[in-house]
């Protein structure tokens, strides 16, 4: 519709969540943006946006059931797109608890709430309510050599933080079909691109490079991934809330396979190319295998056949054009990761410098 929409991203200081609220606005929509600021949210990537007339941030953690009641009852939204989550597999296996906290607890809390608020609409506008649920394809498991993820593979997550997405995917499903909640899922492979957190496998080999510092891969490195640019995926959440079916799952990918020892000796080359190392030799002499990942899964891939047909999306990016303005993102805006090397950007999110 032409008409804007008041949109609550949840999530959105984090990595996907602030490429999408600058999507959503680009669109024209208003949007809240909802976010604890843990150690992974960073007012710094919405900088340039806080001034923005569509635009509010509200600091908001979503295990506080209260507090979320309020602010959906008091932004009323048009649609939701809950992307607010602990996200890193490495550090669910630390500290599984936090994971139980915010993605099930946490989606629980908003998916409560968005019932209330919808059961207050009229009948014309909770029709057009649209709650989004933004998930992972690591809710399906492991694949061996051949095959895809459909949306009705069945679910098999194998660490704490893939065990405690598919709980929360249960519960957004079960609040469509009991209540009737105008819920849409998504499962989505490996993003990269802008503003991704220096702890995800592409932003830490990139900095490893410019930092001269030894790059780890897991194991052998042959564990596969299928990688997705940021602004593709965004593109398809803003298709799917805007166009989807409510009660249906859409798999999102980019047809982007690569090993893990493959992707990063890319990577290196690369940056051979943009930042060569001072010695002359390649970055990708600093490559050392360390201990794999407990349950590490070996292979993803995702069929994102449904959605193309069904809502005409398709990934832009590719792996040449993808990785090349990564890294040119990565060298450009040096300021952005070197106050989270620092850890500057925790103060300077309350103003202090
Ligand atoms: P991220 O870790 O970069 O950002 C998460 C954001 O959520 C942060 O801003 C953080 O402050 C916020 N947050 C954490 N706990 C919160 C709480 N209790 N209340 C409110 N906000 C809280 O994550 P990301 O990589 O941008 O992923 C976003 C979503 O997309 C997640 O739900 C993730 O499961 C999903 N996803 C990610 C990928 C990927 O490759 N990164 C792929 C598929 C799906
Ligand atoms: O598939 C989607 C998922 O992708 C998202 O749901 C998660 O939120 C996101 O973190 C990501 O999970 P992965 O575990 O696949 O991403 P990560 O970047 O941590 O690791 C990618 C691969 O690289 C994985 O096989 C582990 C390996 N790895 C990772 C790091 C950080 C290394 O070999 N070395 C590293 O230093």
């Amino acid at each position: 519709s032409s008409s804007p929409l008041r949109i609550l991203i949840t999530g959105g200081a984090g990595f996907i969540g602030s490429n999408l609220v600058r999507l959503v606005l680009g669109k024209g929509h208003q949007v809240l943006n909802a976010d604890a600021l843990t150690y992974a949210g960073n007012l710094n990537s919405l900088a340039d946006l806080v001034s923005h007339p569509s635009y509010q941030f509200v600091q908001l953690d979503l295990t506080d059931s209260d507090a979320v009641a309020d602010q959906v009852t008091e932004f009323g939204p048009d649609a939701v797109m809950h992307l607010a989550a602990e996200s890193h597999v490495d550090r669910s296996i630390d500290g599984p608890g936090q994971f139980i906290q915010t993605n099930v607890i946490g989606t629980y809390n908003l998916l409560q709430a968005c019932l209330v608020h919808w059961r207050s609409l009229s009948a014309e506008q909770a029709e057009a309510f649209r709650f989004l649920h933004v998930s992972t394809d690591e809710v399906y498991g492991s694949l061996g050599s051949q095959g895809q993820f459909t949306e009705t593979t069945s679910y098999d997550p194998h660490s704490p933080y893939s065990a405690s997405k598919a709980a929360s995917d249960h519960l957004a499903r079960a609040w469509h079909d009991t209540y009737k909640l105008p819920v849409l899922v998504t499962n989505c492979s490996n993003n990269y691109g802008p503003y991704q957190f220096p702890e995800k496998l592409i932003p830490v080999v990139i900095l490893k490079c410019l930092r001269g510092e030894s790059i780890p891969v897991y194991g052998k490195g042959d564990n596969i991934r299928d990688w997705l640019y940021v602004d593709d995926h965004c593109r398809a959440l803003f298709d799917v809330v805007t166009k989807g079916t409510p009660g249906e799952t859409y798999n999102i990918g980019g047809n982007n396979e690569r090993n893990n020892l493959e992707l990063v000796e890319t990577l290196c080359h690369l940056l051979d190319e943009l930042r060569p190392c001072p010695s002359g030799k390649s970055h990708s002499e600093k490559i050392t295998f360390v201990t794999d990942r407990p349950g590490h899964d070996l292979r993803y891939a995702i069929d994102a056949s449904k959605i193309k047909r069904e809502l005409g999306w398709e990934p832009v990016e590719n792996f040449e054009s993808g990785f090349r303005k990564t890294v040119l993102w990565y060298l450009r805006h040096e300021s952005w990761w070197e106050d989270i090397v620092s850890g500057d950007y925790k103060l300077q999110r309350f103003g202090v410098s």
